[in-house]
Order: C-alpha cells, then sequence, then structure tokens
C-alpha cells in the first residue's frame, strides 16, 4: 500500500513514521508512505497557504491552488481509491472503516489546518472526510498519523503474529479481554486460574466471559444488535 499525506508541516510526521511497526512496515515494503510539503505547491513570494475567509470571521482557511496542483500531480502519477481530508466535520473514524481502507493499494490523505480547507478542495477532489473523534485538534496531522498506524498495522505481514490481530479491539465487535503476563502473583494480586492452567478451553472460556463483561461494562453501545455468542468461541471454529 502507498500513503500520500499532503500537510504544511511535514516534521509533525517524522516521530510516528520512524519508529515501531510503522517503521518496520516501512523497511519491509508493506507500506510506502511519502509526506508531501504543501509549501512546496505555493508559488508566490512568500509561499501562502491561507487565507482569510470571504464573509470575515476568525481563522484562516487552506487556499484552493496548492491542494489542487498537488492532488492532481499525485493523480496524474498513479489513481487513487481514496482522497481523504481529515476533518472534525467528517465521519467519525472506527475499527471498520479502517479495516476497508487497509484493503486498498493507494490513498492521499491531506491534513486540514488553521479553520479550515477551501470548500472546491471538498467538492472536486476529496472522496472521503474523517473525523478521529469528537474534538477539535489544532490540525489533521496528528488525525492522519492515527489513521495510518491503525490502517498499516492491519496490512498482512506488518504485524508477525497474526492471530494477535483477530483478538483486537472491536475486531469481533468488542472490547479484547484483560491479559496477564509473569509473575502469577504480584504484590498479593495474583493471575485468575483459568489462565495459569494451561488449559485452552478453559483459558478461552475465561477470555470470552472477560471480554463479554468488560464491553457490557464499559461499551454496551458495541453489543447492540450482537448475537448472544462470544467473540473468542466464534473465533474457535475458523
Ligand atoms: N482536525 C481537527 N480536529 C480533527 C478531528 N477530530 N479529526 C480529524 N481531523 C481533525
Amino acid at each position: 500500500m502507498r500513503i500520500d499525506v499532503i500537510t504544511a508541516f511535514p516534521p509533525l510526521f517524522q516521530g510516528p513514521l520512524s519508529e515501531s511497526i510503522l517503521k518496520r512496515a516501512q523497511e519491509g515494503r508493506y507500506a510506502e508512505i511519502v509526506v508531501h510539503d504543501l509549501r512546496a505547491y505555493a508559488h508566490d513570494k512568500h509561499r501562502t497557504l491561507d487565507d482569510s475567509p470571504y464573509g470575515g470571521g476568525a481563522g484562516m482557511i487552506l487556499k484552493p491552488e496548492p491542494l489542487f496542483e498537488c492532488i492532481e500531480k499525485l493523480q496524474s502519477e498513479r489513481p487513487y481509491d481514496k482522497v481523504i481530508l481529515t476533518t472534525p466535520a467528517g465521519k467519525v473514524y472506527d475499527q471498520n472503516m479502517c479495516k476497508r481502507l487497509s484493503m486498498h493499494d493507494n490513498l492521499i490523505i491531506i491534513c486540514g489546518h488553521y479553520k479550515g480547507v477551501d470548500q472546491r478542495v471538498i467538492d472536486a477532489l476529496v472522496t472521503m472526510e474523517i473525523s478521529i473523534g469528537d474534538y477539535v485538534l489544532t490540525g489533521g496531522e496528528l488525525a492522519a498519523a492515527v489513521i495510518i498506524d491503525s490502517v498499516v498495522r492491519l496490512i498482512p505481514g506488518v504485524i508477525g503474529d497474526g492471530e494477535s490481530l483477530l483478538t483486537d479491539s472491536f475486531m469481533e465487535g468488542e472490547l479484547d479481554c484483560p491479559y496477564y503476563t509473569r509473575p502469577p502473583e504480584f504484590r498479593g494480586m495474583p493471575v485468575p486460574e483459568d489462565l495459569l492452567s494451561g488449559d485452552h478451553k478453559r483459558v478461552n472460556a475465561w477470555r470470552s466471559k472477560a471480554a463479554r463483561k468488560l464491553t457490557r461494562d464499559r461499551r454496551p453501545d458495541l453489543m447492540a444488535g450482537q448475537e448472544d455468542e462470544p467473540a473468542h468461541e466464534k473465533k474457535k471454529r475458523k
């Protein structure tokens, strides 16, 4: 998969893209992530990217010309499956959107900034607007980094232990269960006996029950409309 990110602040991506799984995914050629400096597409003396909104009001709006030029250049080089804009006005991001995005070959992500983006960019070029939650960030860069991180880790091969993905929270419509590691007792707090039993059936039964309880307690909205069968039991048959 190739992801082209268009931003007025490329350095914001240095950290997230250069560590851990995202770093390995790029080194292993599972993902090619190209960050484009929008300023390179502003041709006036001051390399202006934003301007005040017609009609007045506070805040600045990203101008259409640099974004059109950058996106049209990319689109002339390869076909893109989606042109995404990160914005609080977008569809609220979830694991299902993430799964679908991870199946594409080429994505563009435009990082919204300042007060917004000239609407003509959205009308003519953007095919998907995504919000990462009901709060306002200073810009779309962190939202884009969240989307990239969550999408890239789903590309087959990126996470060595594919099984681990299957038990992620949200993958089966519920939260993942709690986990413990050594030691079996720490400061008077024991690990649940079923997990120490070495009996896979007992372990799975404990996990299913714990995952369902956690989901019921914390996120009952996820359970609405679901059949009774718990996620860990469904998985066993696959
Ligand atoms: N830009 C500012 N806030 C945002 C949000 N919540 N999601 C995506 N992009 C944003």
